[in-house]
Order: structure tokens, then C-alpha cells, then sequence
């Protein structure tokens, strides 16, 4: 069975494992390496989630740790929220895992009533480019590199709105399908 769990700060070295986990699977798809995070502790998770503006959700499958994703301050939109350190492992891909990730940081970012879920994700990147063109996140046009040495690994920037758009000024409202997520997959 599939769980999303928010963990707190009881429950950093459990958080830390996954994301050592992830990052040294997929290095490509993020810009902090293993290296980097082998240095922060326990603590610094305990720190991290404890965070009121911010978001951890872990995905389980039948008791075992399979997925990971963040939501906290988007680094240059204030306002907005970055959805980061999104990962499914290997043996759970393909079945919904980050979808159900993914939807767990919207409805938080949306119940805290911010605008946007904004994204990078790398351009070679098929799978997670596939996921989030299904969920609605579209490309915003910005587009950037990992730093040196990996600068080869381009990237681009898609958004999510998360408020149903506004009505036009004396006209009908739209319908606010555009800012909902697509619904659930069957099966
Ligand atoms: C991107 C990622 C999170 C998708 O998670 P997921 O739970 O497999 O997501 P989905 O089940 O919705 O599948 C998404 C796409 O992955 C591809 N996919 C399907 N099964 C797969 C499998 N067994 N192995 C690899 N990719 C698969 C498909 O293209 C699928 O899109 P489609 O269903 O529209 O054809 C996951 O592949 C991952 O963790 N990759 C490495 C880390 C990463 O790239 N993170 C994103 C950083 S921006």
C-alpha cells in the first residue's frame, strides 16, 4: 500500500536517508550532489523539518521508503513555492509514486494559499519532463545550467497555478479547471 507521510523532526535520519538515497541514484537530476549532502547531519534535517514555510513529504510502499519531495520557499519568486528534491526509486517508477508526491506538496502549497508551484527539471530529462507536462506544469520560458563542472546539464523553469485563474473584468468567470491538478490516474 501506498503512504505519503509528512514526517517532523523525529524522524530526520529517516528523511536524510532517502534523499542520500536519491541524490546518489539520479545525480544528474539535481544540483546538490551526494557530496554535499553527506555533510549536513541530522540536525541540520531536524532544522529543515522543522521549518513552518516549508514542506517533507516521504512516500512509503508496503513499509519501505520509495520516495521523496520538498516544498519550500521558491528561491527568486517570493511568494511562490519551489518544488524540489523530487525522486521515486527505481523499483517503484511508473506507478503514480510522484504523481501522489507531487500532489501532496500542491495541496499544501495551496491550502497556504500561494499562487504557484514552480519547478526546474532538466531538459534531457524525459521522464519527470513527462510527469509534470501531465500534471500542468508548463515551461515559463527561463531556462539555466548547473554551475561548473556539470554546466552541461541545462535546465527549465515550469509552474503549476494553484488559484483558479481571476474572471475577466464585466465577463463571465472561467472555469477553474486550469488550476487544478488533473485528476487521479485509474488503476
Ligand atoms: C521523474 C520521477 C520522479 C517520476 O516518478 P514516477 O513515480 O515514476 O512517475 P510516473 O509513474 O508518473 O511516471 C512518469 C513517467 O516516467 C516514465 N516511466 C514509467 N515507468 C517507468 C519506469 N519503470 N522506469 C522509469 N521511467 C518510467 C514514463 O515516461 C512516465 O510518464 P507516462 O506515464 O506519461 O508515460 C522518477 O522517474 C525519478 O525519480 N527520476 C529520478 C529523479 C528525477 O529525475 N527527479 C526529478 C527532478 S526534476
Amino acid at each position: 500500500m501506498l503512504r505519503i507521510d509528512r514526517p517532523g523532526p523525529d524522524q530526520a535520519a529517516r528523511v536524510r536517508a532517502v534523499r542520500l538515497r536519491a541524490l546518489r541514484d539520479a545525480p544528474d537530476a539535481f544540483c546538490t550532489t551526494a557530496e554535499e549532502e553527506e555533510r549536513s547531519t541530522d540536525a541540520d534535517w531536524r532544522d529543515r523539518l522543522t521549518r513552518p514555510d516549508a514542506v517533507t513529504v516521504v512516500a512509503s510502499l508496503d513499509g519501505a521508503d520509495v520516495g521523496l519531495a520538498v516544498g519550500a520557499p521558491h528561491h527568486d519568486e517570493a511568494g511562490d513555492v519551489g518544488l524540489y528534491a523530487v525522486w521515486v526509486a527505481p523499483e517503484a517508477r511508473g506507478a503514480g509514486v510522484g504523481e501522489a508526491l507531487i500532489r501532496a506538496v500542491a495541496d499544501w502549497a495551496r491550502a497556504r494559499g500561494h499562487a504557484y508551484l514552480r519547478l526546474e527539471v532538466g531538459d534531457a530529462n524525459a521522464p519527470a519532463v513527462r510527469l509534470y507536462d501531465r500534471l500542468g506544469f508548463a515551461p515559463t520560458g527561463r531556462t539555466s545550467a548547473f554551475p561548473p563542472p556539470r554546466a552541461h546539464i541545462t535546465e527549465h523553469e515550469r509552474a503549476l497555478p494553484l488559484r483558479p485563474p481571476a474572471p475577466p473584468a464585466g465577463g463571465r468567470p472561467h472555469g477553474a479547471g486550469s488550476a487544478a491538478l488533473p485528476p487521479p490516474r485509474a488503476g
